[in-house]
């Protein structure tokens, strides 16, 4: 049975788009696969979280998991930090990652720029880490957004090197996934680029319903169309992306030929779509709060994932030590 494998930096609440990205993805394939789902809480370091900061943001994602829908008894459910032999694996396969390689990631070039008092080798490295995180289960798919496709991309070519290096598959080359379709990419509500934590512009799983319709009502559009079929502009675009997410396919229709017909108001528009967000987001939003303070549950559930998780690395840190040489006296 093919491994599925995914994890989410704990940097604060989840948004819609790792929702759309990442966690409904990983609740549809738990049926089916051997699954393993993370907080990624050590790439969370990259940006000095404070100690309770760091705990409390683990917390929030493992309940927001939970309330999502993933199962702890189909799927190994556990927090990064607590699993050492993704560490041991990171530090080997830093040996074979090469500056430039990790220098050109997207992703880095990316955080330079935005950040260049806080260029930290952890960051440099992020890509070795989260390859360490797939391959210490030799996972085949990973659910992850359209952001981390380059990301994938290293794992595969740290895979495929040691493999080659040390003459055995160990290791099989983990592909980006989102039932067969293009990878998902959910826009802001600010008009341009994607919906994310740091672009302070992300509609949370569990915000309130009234600040949801207050973010959608403040969402960015333009003058209107002017002539029949026109083609929208980006920043209406993005609340018909976002709506054929949430909204049942007659009602985006019916939005559709109002633009095209040049009789559409957003606010009308902005109101249906906030009302839907709501709705869709509801199950998860009632289930969180409850399962955010169970210390008993959270614990157990901790628990359980670490067991398993370590077993299932244990098992490839054997070999991969074999491998490199490593044995007692
Ligand atoms: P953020 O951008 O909010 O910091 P992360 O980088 O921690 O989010 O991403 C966590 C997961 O959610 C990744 O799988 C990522 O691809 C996915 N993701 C994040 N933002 C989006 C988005 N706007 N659309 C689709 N997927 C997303
Ligand atoms: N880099 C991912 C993000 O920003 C989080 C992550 C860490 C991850 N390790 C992973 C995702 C392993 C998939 C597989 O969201």
């Amino acid at each position: 049975m093919e491994t599925v494998l995914s994890g989410i930096r704990s940097t604060g609440n989840l948004h819609l788009g790792n929702y759309m990205g990442a966690v409904r993805n990983f609740v549809r394939l738990q049926d089916d696969y051997r699954c393993f789902f993370f907080i990624a809480d050590y790439h969370s370091l990259t940006t000095h979280p404070t100690p309770e900061d760091l705990h409390g943001n683990v917390r929030k994602v493992l309940a927001e998991y939970l309330a999502s829908g993933i199962d702890p008894e189909k799927s190994v459910l556990y927090v990064q930090s607590e699993v050492p032999e993704v560490i041991e694996l990171y530090l080997l396969l830093n040996m074979n990652a090469y500056l430039g390689e990790l220098e050109r990631t997207v992703t880095f070039k990316e955080k330079v720029r935005k950040n260049p008092n806080n260029v930290n080798a952890g960051l440099l490295t992020y890509p070795v880490l989260m390859a360490a995180d797939i391959l210490v289960h030799r996972a085949n798919k990973v659910p992850v957004g359209k952001d981390q496709e380059q990301h994938l991309e290293l794992a595969r070519i740290f895979a495929r090197r040691f493999n080659h290096m040390y003459g055995e598959k160990v290791f099989p080359e983990p592909e980006a996934f989102n039932f067969g379709r293009e990878l998902v990419k959910v826009p802001g509500l600010d008009g341009t680029g994607k919906m994310g934590k740091s672009e302070g512009n992300g509609l949370f799983l569990v915000d309130d319903p009234k600040v949801i319709r207050k973010k959608v009502m403040s969402a960015v559009t333009d003058a209107g169309p002017t002539e029949p079929n026109q083609t929208p502009s980006e920043p209406v675009q993005n609340l018909f992306t976002i709506m054929d997410l949430v909204s049942d396919p007659g009602t985006v229709q019916f939005f559709r030929d109002q633009y095209s017909t040049c009789s559409i108001r957003y606010g009308d528009m902005k109101k249906q779509l906030a009302e839907d967000i709501v709705q869709f987001l509801a199950p998860i939003r009632e289930r969180y709060d409850e399962i955010y303070n169970d210390d008993a549950y959270l614990h157990r559930v901790t628990k359980e994932g670490r067991e398993k998780a370590r077993e299932s690395a244990a098992a490839t840190m054997r070999e991969v030590r074999r491998l490199f040489g490593f044995k007692p006296f």
